[in-house]
């Protein structure tokens, strides 16, 4: 028993309509696929006014209980992960379905040992160490809700995210093996506790090399003390649809990340659908995302939903470009992987390093290429497609979001037609519109417009943690009864969509999503900055880079802009760090104060001709200036 796989165009045209005419029908068929503890009554209740959403109410389950006990019968001895190492000389590391269970068990139990019971929350701050996968599933099983913090955020924004999830533990590596670097990962928990973590009991600490680390005993635990020798038997917390399964913070808008909440039910039926489908996976295929699990895709498409499908799901702990740029395609070849799914901004990067890397490999067992995080453009695309698929395998460019759960819009391969850049077609149970700034709905084709959604889907969040208003705020004020995304997309004459890009202050650099906002605040750290704005700008690598304008107290030169990235390194990490900083005497501003960055980004786009009016600004002249200063940059 399993979710759906669509094999055809007719089934997916047929299960489409099928599930807009009856989405509660369609939509109670999948997750009767899954193992109910008590089965639910409801299968949705809505309202996107208000706004409310359930799905699957009163129905009891825990999702680990479907990634892992539900597949040991019948799949026991499969591999669910397995792990290439960064340093190729070391080991590859395996679990199967029967062993995963085992340490997910173990970890589970001490966990509760240190006192973490459901509804806790737990931060998790490491490497893409198998660990890092089993701590996730481990808080599942006892009901605990996991919030992966992404390794590379600094102390700051790892105090900052545990002190708003309130977290009563943090589970870390002491070091993170990363290309010819070790990078120190207990040491950036130490500070972080020195900034805040008041509500932290305990830090577990997984032993990742032989280096040496800060230690205090009132708090840190080896993770080898208190999980190693636990009973590998841990009965699955029952789970209400609607409990919390996790929070990921993500940034907006507004300056301090939130907390996107998931819950158990929809979000395990969701995910598995979606995996299933969008990458064909058959029995025996071995399926890579070269995600981080910090971010969503790593916990859709790294952890849940392969094992929810019973997959051989690869974790690489390493980079793309190390020991050379040939590094994912050797890996490729050696675990012959039949659906390899990546970032734009990976593919670009491996692109610029010559086509000498690819050809060197056996990639003939790739069936699907995927995409994600960020708009792909069509050079990218098209080398993925000639020297990674051999124009064998379908391209499924796959747009999502944190908040979405699981991938929304994406062709199906083999199933639905590719046209480079374009993420093409919902996926069923998705309803996607265009709406223009009033609100209204195109039906045409051939429109670019805002793209909302229509109905919930099972994994819509639920809310933004601590702060329920925000949710509301962001995602159902703007338009009447429609989710809105923040993208902004155009659907072509034959009803594909092709997502252009955020229209909010969010910029997307190497698919890492930064608010302005956030960025601004960093650099307002600094001493000498009296204010700052930050816009994104065309990047060839990135897709977008960091542009920030900023008004010193005193004259700027190199000195200063490096302080000034230290000062972001500190506050948010290395990847919030903007690509060119330019100071300027002042700010276009519109006479109630507000910022005009639309002039901004053009400036930064190079477009300096295209301006517009700008006489009614409350400061005109600025613009001739900081035009003329952008130029020498
Ligand atoms: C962008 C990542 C174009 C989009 C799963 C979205 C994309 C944001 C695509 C979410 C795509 C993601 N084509 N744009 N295939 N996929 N995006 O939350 O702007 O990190 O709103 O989720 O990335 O980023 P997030």
């Amino acid at each position: 028993m399993n979710t759906t796989q669509i094999s055809s165009l007719e089934e997916y045209q047929k299960l489409y309509k099928e599930s807009v005419d009856s989405p509660e029908k369609f939509w109670k068929k999948e997750a009767q696929q899954f193992i109910w503890f008590e089965d639910f009554k409801d299968v949705c209740q809505w309202n996107f006014n208000e706004p409310n959403v359930k799905w699957f109410l009163e129905g009891k389950t825990n999702i680990t209980y479907n990634c892992l006990d539900r597949h040991v019968l019948e799949r026991g001895d499969q591999t669910a992960i397995l792990w290439e190492p960064n340093d190729e000389s070391q080991s590859v590391r395996s679990f199967t379905y029967d062993e995963l269970l085992d340490e997910v068990c173990k970890c589970a139990n001490g966990l509760k040992s240190l006192g973490v019971v459901k509804g806790d929350r737990v931060i998790l701050y490491m490497p893409m160490v198998p660990e890092l996968a089993i701590a996730v599933l481990a808080c599942a099983r006892i009901g605990a809700v996991h919030s992966v913090v992404f390794a590379g955020f600094s102390a700051q924004a790892l105090a900052d995210r545990v002190d708003d999830a309130s977290a009563k533990l943090i589970i870390c590596s002491d070091y993170n093996n990363r290309g010819a670097k070790t990078i120190p990962v207990k040491q950036v928990v130490d500070d972080a506790m020195d900034l805040g973590c008041n509500s932290v009991e305990s830090v577990l600490v997984h032993k990742n090399s032989s280096n040496e680390v800060n230690w205090s005993d009132d708090t840190d635990r080896w993770w080898h003390d208190v999980v190693n020798d636990q009973s590998p038997f841990c009965p699955a917390e029952e789970m209400d649809s609607e409990d919390m399964l996790f929070i990921l913070y993500t940034s907006g808008s507004t300056g301090k990340p939130k907390g996107v909440v998931h819950t158990c039910g929809g979000y395990m039926v969701y995910t598995c659908f979606s995996f299933r489908n969008v990458f064909q996976y058959k029995e025996g295929d071995v399926y890579w995302c070269t995600a981080d699990i910090g971010w969503i895709t790593g916990h859709s498409y790294i952890v849940y939903g392969p094992l929810l499908a019973g997959a051989t799901t690869m974790m690489f702990e390493g980079v793309p470009t190390y020991p050379d740029a040939g590094r994912f395609w050797k890996i490729c070849e050696k675990h012959k992987v039949n659906q390899f799914y990546t970032a734009p901004t990976a593919i670009r990067a491996l692109m610029a390093k010559g086509d000498d890397f690819p050809e060197q490999y056996d990639l003939s067992k790739i069936k699907v290429l995927g995409s994600v995080g960020e708009p792909i453009n069509e050079e990218a695309w098209r080398w993925y497609d000639e020297k990674i698929g051999k124009g064998k395998a379908p391209i499924v460019d796959t747009w999502w979001q944190t908040e979405t759960g699981g991938i929304m819009i994406t062709p199906l391969p083999g199933i639905t037609d590719t046209k480079p850049t374009f993420a093409s077609y919902p996926l069923p149970g998705i309803q996607p519109v265009l709406v223009n700034a009033e609100g209204e709905i195109l039906e045409e084709n051939d429109v670019e417009g805002l793209l909302c959604i229509k109905h919930p889907w099972p994994s819509v969040l639920r809310t933004t943690y601590g702060d329920h208003q925000r949710w509301k705020d962001v995602y159902f004020s703007m338009f009447n009864g429609m989710y809105f995304t923040g993208d902004g997309a155009r659907r072509d004459s034959e009803g594909r969509i092709r997502v252009i890009g955020r229209v909010d202050d969010v910029i997307n650099v190497s698919g890492h999503r930064m608010g302005t906002a956030e960025v601004e605040n960093a650099i307002n750290e600094h001493p000498a900055v009296i204010e700052s704005a930050v816009v994104g700008f065309p990047h060839p690598i990135k897709g977008q880079g960091i542009y920030a304008y900023v008004i010193l107290q005193g004259t700027g030169d190199d000195n200063i802009r490096k302080e000034i990235l230290d000062v972001v390194t500190k506050e948010i990490g290395p990847i919030a760090k903007p690509d060119l900083i330019q100071f300027v005497d002042g700010l276009p501003k519109t006479r109630s104060g507000k910022i005009m960055r639309r002039i901004l980004r053009k400036i930064a786009c190079g477009d300096v001709d295209k301006l517009g009016d700008v006489s009614t600004l409350l400061n005109p002249d600025v613009v001739s200036n900081i035009k003329l200063d952008a130029l020498k940059l």
